[in-house]
């Protein structure tokens, strides 16, 4: 068993979902373990990061493919560059071994998820990892829970996965699946 159970549990979630015919949005590359784990089970996958940092880390592991597009701008302008995609993965917080200061934020999350929701299809889906560790990532945590709340059970289904009695506010992992389209 790997270190971490719940980024485990993730790709077991998006493995059992995502197929050779499907292009996916990794909101957040970092160091790219998301965004090559992604290449070998979708169609295309756009990579967004707003620090060159991560760009250069991922390009590392995933440059030589071409259906793979790395692109150094912050998720919220996720349209200016993609509007077809059957799921978005935002694994938030900070680059590991980076500046914990470059981080994401709560209002530019919340807005990016409002603008990518209406867009999904039918058997479209978000995957979120959350981090509440962290000052941010806990004001993140409680936009997003306050957000969750707003969205039509009738149309999205939403699971969390979290720790069981573990120390120091733990990473949760949430699953929105669209099952039922708007209108
Ligand atoms: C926890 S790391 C992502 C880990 C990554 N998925 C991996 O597999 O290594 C979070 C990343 O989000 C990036 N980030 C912060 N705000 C962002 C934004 N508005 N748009 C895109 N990326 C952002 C940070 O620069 C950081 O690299």
């Amino acid at each position: 068993m790997r270190k971490n159970v719940l980024l485990d549990q993730a790709h077991a979630i998006l493995k059992e979902l995502i197929t050779k015919e499907d292009i996916i949005v990794d909101a957040t590359m970092g160091n790219g373990h998301d965004t090559l784990f992604l290449s070998s089970i979708a169609k295309e996958v756009y990579a967004f990061d707003i620090q060159e940092q991560a760009l250069l880390k991922t390009k590392e592991k995933v440059g030589h493919l071409s259906h793979v597009h790395l692109i150094l701008d912050s998720f919220e302008h996720i349209f200016d560059h993609v509007t077809d995609y059957r799921g978005v993965i935002f694994n938030l917080g900070y680059l590991p071994q980076g500046d914990p200061s470059i981080t994401t934020l709560h209002d530019v999350t919340i807005r990016t998820l409002n603008m990518i929701l209406p867009r999904l299809k039918k058997e479209g889906f978000i995957q979120i990892v959350v981090y509440p560790g962290h000052p941010e990532g806990m004001i993140e945590s409680t936009a997003i829970q306050t957000w969750l709340n707003t969205l039509n059970p009738h149309h999205y289904q939403i699971t969390i996965t979290s720790f069981h009695h573990q120390e120091n506010l733990p990473p949760y992992l949430i699953m929105i699946y669209k099952t039922k389209d708007e209108g």
